[in-house]
């Protein structure tokens, strides 16, 4: 009988709260993922000891980012998974500060992928996909518009698609997002629905 791999997830909570909003809704797309057979692992920016790019490239030669702190380690599982689900609260309109410094430093990777072993751009074959989860307190139109052309981008550097984001507006003080079930039931589909999605691809 064939063996049937478990679906490996990384959960990335960006936020400084450790139970603001996205944290919480968060929670509930790692628990609707575990309950569908998924292993994930989580990972909380804020307790990293990551430095910000210093644009020095030293990874011009190899990709390998000449920084040597928590980057590696959270870099290394990212990889090494088949889904990423990250969620950030919106900050002036894109993420967190915690959040942007893993992005920038995953520069590192974006320099491997494209410089040195010129990847060609638009590859057709990526066929990982993530969930990102994000609020903001305001309720304007264009409140997601910047971090979602972020995280595109940022998804890209290691061949994953957005697959589903979850935005909520109107949501600012700790706790906020609990008077809206519906927020919370959404998010654990979302979970559940990720791993047939990425079990299928
Ligand atoms: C530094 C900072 C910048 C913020 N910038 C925005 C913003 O540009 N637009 C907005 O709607 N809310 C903004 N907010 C509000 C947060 O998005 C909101 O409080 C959110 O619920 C925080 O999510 P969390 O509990 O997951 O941290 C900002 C909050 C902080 C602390």
């Amino acid at each position: 009988m064939k063996k049937v791999e478990k679906i490996k997830i990384v959960a990335i909570y960006g936020s400084p709260r450790r139970k603001g909003n996205t944290a919480t809704l968060l929670k509930k797309a790692v628990e609707g993922a575990r309950d569908s057979g998924a292993q994930v692992e989580e990972i909380f920016l804020r307790d990293l000891k990551m430095s910000p790019c210093l644009e020095i490239f030293g990874c011009t030669k190899s990709g390998e980012c000449r920084l040597k702190d928590d980057f590696q380690k959270a870099r290394d599982q990212i990889l090494a998974s088949h889904g990423l689900m990250l969620a950030s609260p919106v900050f002036f309109y894109t993420v967190s500060a915690h959040t942007k410094i893993l992005m920038d430093r995953f520069q590192s990777l974006w320099v491997k992928k494209y410089w040195i072993d010129k990847t060609p751009l638009n590859n057709p074959k990526i066929t990982r996909k993530g969930l990102f989860i994000s609020v903001g307190a305001t309720k304007g139109k264009k409140l997601f518009d910047g971090i979602l052309l972020s995280m595109r981008y940022f998804f890209d550097t290691f061949d994953m698609k957005l697959w589903k984001a979850l935005l909520y507006r109107g949501l600012d003080f700790e706790g906020d997002v609990l008077k809206y079930p519906e927020y919370l039931d959404e998010a654990y589909e979302a979970g559940r629905e990720y791993v047939t999605v990425l079990t299928n691809p």
